[in-house]
């Protein structure tokens, strides 16, 4: 079994961060999304990883390398243009060979493993009638915001639908799919949709409308596609609420830590308090500052009389004489400060190497 890891795309609903770096890189409690789902990859058995690498194709290849980090190989895959993630199949095909794969999206994180979801895959492949694909789902509120299913009674999928304004389930597909050798046949049949892409879920269908089963496992645990601000901050949340509590910086005699929280070597706490869940990167300082629950403040970051919370910070920026900086995404290498001295709560999301000074 190999994977096929989507890590190009466009990355629209996280701008500005997307303009100077890859979404799937977004740091999540101080490790970027992607390496959430490559680890779950490698802890299910599967080491041969192919990743779609797009327009941030350096910084992803970078960060990844040759794969050794995680014990597994990757092999990387670039498209040209985000056309869909069918298009993505199309263009594995010659990594994939003939192989049964998972193909996963690179900026969704899952609570549950994938070994059990695989595992049922292997099993039922090795039944009488095989299934030819296997997908996750997920009951939501709000259907209308996702590609729903329809399934027969033994739970196999009848019906696709994207995004419906009249949903004829609450089921719906979450980022991680099992293919055998049959979705090549349909990636190169079908034709691109309304918005220009050729969809996996019509290359779904396609398998349906040609007899082939399409087995179904429901998702019990927590299912987040970080892709906009709000979705990250939960993310973030709920990861940090799984980090075993380590004190690894210094922490002065002024300062108190409270609850599930993470100081990485070198980091500095001086006159300030922390609030977990928090976890605070390598060289970081944190001077005079309250951090509240739920914040991640990457490495080598300065907080200087400030208090934040709810929020993440990323690595080498700065929150200085910030009364209260909430539900925020900051990005590297930037600067948020304040001249004038009015205490106000503010939310923010901002990009890599910006200066933003509040009045
Ligand atoms: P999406 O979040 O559906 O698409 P996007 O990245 O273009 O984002 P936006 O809608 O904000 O512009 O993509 C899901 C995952 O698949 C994500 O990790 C990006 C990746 N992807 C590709 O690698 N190639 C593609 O052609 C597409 C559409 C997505």
């Amino acid at each position: 079994m190999k994977a096929l890891i989507l890590a190009g795309g466009a990355g629209t609903r996280l701008r500005p961060i997307t303009h100077t770096r890859a979404k799937q890189l977004v740091p999540v409690a101080n490790t970027p999304i992607l390496h959430y789902g490559i680890r779950s990859m490698v802890a299910a058995g599967i080491t041969e990883l192919g990743v779609i690498v797009g327009d941030t194709r350096d910084e992803v290849m970078a960060d990844l390398g040759d794969g050794s980090q995680f014990g597994a190989s990757i092999t990387f895959i670039p498209q040209d243009e985000p056309l869909g993630l069918a298009h993505c199949v199309l263009i594995a095909h010659e990594f994939l060979g003939d192989d049964d794969f998972v193909m996963y999206l690179g900026d969704n994180l899952l609570e549950q493993d994938l070994q059990a979801f695989v595992d049922a895959f292997v099993t039922a492949r090795r039944g009488d009638t095989p299934p030819s694909a296997q997908i996750l789902l997920k009951e939501v509120a709000d259907p209308q915001r996702f590609g729903i299913a329809t399934l027969d009674d033994e739970g196999h999928v009848v019906h696709l639908v994207e995004k419906p304004a009249d949903p004829p389930s609450n089921l719906a597909l979450v980022g991680v799919y099992l293919f055998d050798r049959e979705i090549h046949e349909a990636v190169a049949a079908i034709d691109p949709s309304e918005r220009g892409e050729l969809e996996i879920t019509d290359a779904i269908q396609w398998l349906i409308d040609h007899g082939r089963r399409v087995r179904t496992e429901i998702l019990t645990g927590w299912w987040i596609d970080t892709g906009k601000l709000t979705p990250l901050l939960e993310a973030n949340r709920l990861i940090l609420e799984t980090l075993t509590a380590r004190i690894d910086g210094s922490v002065d005699a002024n300062s108190f830590i409270d609850g599930r929280v993470v100081i990485e070597a070198g980091a500095e706490i001086i006159n300030s308090t922390i609030r977990g869940p928090v976890a605070i990167g390598p060289g970081t300082r944190i001077v005079d500052s309250f951090i509240g629950p739920f914040s991640a403040i990457g490495a080598d970051c300065e907080v200087r009389h400030s208090e934040i919370e709810h929020s993440v910070v990323m690595e080498r920026s700065k929150v200085l004489d910030i009364p209260r900086l909430e539900d925020s995404l900051i990005g590297s290498d930037a600067v948020v400060s304040r001249t004038k001295r009015k205490p106000r709560a503010i939310r923010l999301m901002v990009g890599d190497h910006c200066q933003i000074d509040v009045e």
